[in-house]
């Protein structure tokens, strides 16, 4: 692999990103690990990330200078850069000018090695109080501006580069071009990390792990717990039984693409347990959002179990114990969960499949490698419904948290008709793609008056929530064509009985969260 060493930016994980789009495998580790460690990890090339720090503030990161000692290509980013410069004794000040955001760098004697292919003067994205003034020995100067003289260096011979921006982020406008520069002219790496490569690899995975074994697996309707088991049915066939929990708190549609849809195109034995009187009764009454959270994650183990149990009773008596159960982790989650930082918990979130305490399976986690784009590809590769492979993210807790008030079956079923407008309303306008996603909520508890035909109404509002995100820990509301929420509000308010407002959030997370519960 291409090993990205993570000072502690957030960056890490976009570069290993930028790396896998240039068909390369990359992983990401941890700068606490030994230049030993690393090594054992038989890296094809090394990538130093950002980092926040000064390289000489206490307790700044450093770089083992043996790294560069052992023969394999590496590329210093920001920080990396810095530390790689001050590792091999080239001098890195603190110039007192800061830059930050868009850059001006202009090659030194033409656009060469890393750079070569970009424009004299580039645009580049910064964020950096140091900055290189001398290059180690050996280094050539490939680049400066305004605030670093020495912004991109090379040393051809040990195959050692670095530069002070930021090639991974899309405002580097020749980002990509340099780092596949240095992957393919400097590290001389082959494109092959491709969509076909990763469904046979990691089918091998599986078959060697599950052997002959009975494998389970919960499906949600979303992307990633589809593409897992399509791929875990790929590969052992038979042997693998899903369970899909029908709570009632779905989109319209959607428990049809999984029932009908999905396993007509991997021939999946699929277990539907039709639980919607569960939960609504379990739901009836309650309006607090945390405790509706908890009664539906705590209903959907149950109800995940008890099929569970349904299938294990008949997988014993064949005399087949079921010995595996199939999880969605994705390589972000992996990669957080090894930085061992903990977020506050705003929201308990519920994630289907969740292993039950009691249940002991060894885990098949055949995502663990791929990053969201990653897994949609595969999905596609193994010929799953578009709408599945595309589908945006839906929350576990469904429409359950986009009723504000009780949630009753009546107003599951206007919900889900004026949530099917919106997004149908979306796709034909071709906005599917820049918009991450866009709950559309009711406000069961309040009512407005309207005036429809002759008569007065007094109806509830729905609130469209679309939003622009990278990954949902940010968001900003997004600005949709006035027209396309005429069309929309049009539609709702005329078709679906119970609504005469149509209203539009335009808050930012922070402070708003995505979802309104
Ligand atoms: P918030 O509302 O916290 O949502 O800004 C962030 C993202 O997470 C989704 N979400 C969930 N996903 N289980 C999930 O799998 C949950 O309980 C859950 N709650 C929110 C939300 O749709 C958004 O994409």
């Amino acid at each position: 692999p291409v090993l990205v060493v993570d000072y502690g930016a957030q960056y890490a994980q976009l570069i290993a990103r930028r790396v896998r789009e240039a068909d390369v495998y990359s992983e990401v580790v941890p700068h606490t690990y030994t230049t030993q460690e690393i090594l054992a990890k038989n890296p094809a090339a090394i990538i130093l990330s950002g980092g926040p720090s000064s390289v000489y503030a206490e307790g700044a990161p450093k770089v083992d200078p043996e790294l560069f000692d052992a023969g394999v290509p590496v590329f210093g980013i920001c920080y990396g850069f810095q530390a790689m410069a001050a590792a091999l004794g080239g001098k890195v000040a603190r110039t007192g000018m800061r830059e930050y955001g868009s850059t001006d760098a202009s090659a030194v004697n033409g656009s060469r090695s890393i750079l070569e292919g970009t424009p004299e003067h580039q645009n580049t994205w910064m964020s950096h109080g140091d900055s290189v003034h001398e290059a180690p020995e050996g280094f050539e100067v490939l680049a400066s501006t305004a605030g670093a003289p020495v912004a991109a260096f090379a040393n051809e011979e040990k195959k050692l580069y670095g530069v002070q921006w930021h090639p991974e982020v899309k405002h580097s406008a020749h980002g990509q071009q340099v780092l596949e520069n240095f992957l393919f002219k400097g590290a001389r790496l082959d494109r092959s990390w491709t969509t076909g490569n990763i469904v046979e690899e990691q089918v091998e995975r599986i078959r060697e792990q599950i052997g002959s074994s009975r494998v389970i697996c919960g499906l949600s309707g979303g992307v990633d717990s589809a593409v897992a088991a399509a791929l875990v049915q790929r590969a052992v066939g038979d042997q693998l039984t899903c369970v899909f929990v029908d709570h009632g708190l779905l989109r319209e549609g959607e428990a049809e693409q999984v029932e009908r849809d999905f396993v007509a195109a991997t021939g999946v034995n699929l277990y539907v347990a039709n639980e919607q009187e569960r939960f609504l009764s379990a739901l009836a009454g309650v309006t607090d959002p945390e405790t509706k959270r908890k009664i539906i994650g705590r209903e959907f183990i149950r109800a995940f179990e008890e099929a569970e149990r349904a299938i294990m009773a008949e997988a014993n008596a064949a005399g087949e114990p079921i010995r595996f159960l199939v999880q969605g982790t994705l390589y972000p989650d992996v990669v957080e969960s090894g930085g061992g930082e903990g977020a506050a918990n705003i929201k308990s979130h519920h994630n289907v499949g969740g292993l039950p305490e009691d249940m002991q399976f060894e885990l098949v986690e055949p995502l663990r490698l791929l990053f969201k784009d990653e897994v949609r590809a595969v999905g596609r590769e193994l010929g799953l419904p578009a709408e599945i492979v595309g589908r945006q993210p839906f929350p576990g807790p469904g429409l359950g948290i986009r009723i504000i008030g009780e949630v009753t079956k009546d107003r599951l079923d206007l919900l889900r008709r004026a949530d099917a407008i919106a997004r149908a309303e979306l796709t034909a306008a071709g906005l599917d793609e820049e918009v991450w996603q866009m709950p559309v909520v009711l406000l069961a508890d309040v009512r407005s008056v309207g005036v429809q035909g002759d008569g007065r109404t007094y109806g509830h509002p729905i609130v469209l929530r679309p939003v622009s995100s990278e990954d949902a820990m940010t968001a900003d509301w997004s600005r949709l064509p006035y027209d396309l929420l005429a069309r929309i509000s049009n539609r709702i308010t005329n078709e679906v009985d119970g609504v005469n407002r149509v209203v539009l959030d335009v808050t930012s997370k922070p402070p708003g969260t995505i979802e309104w519960e």
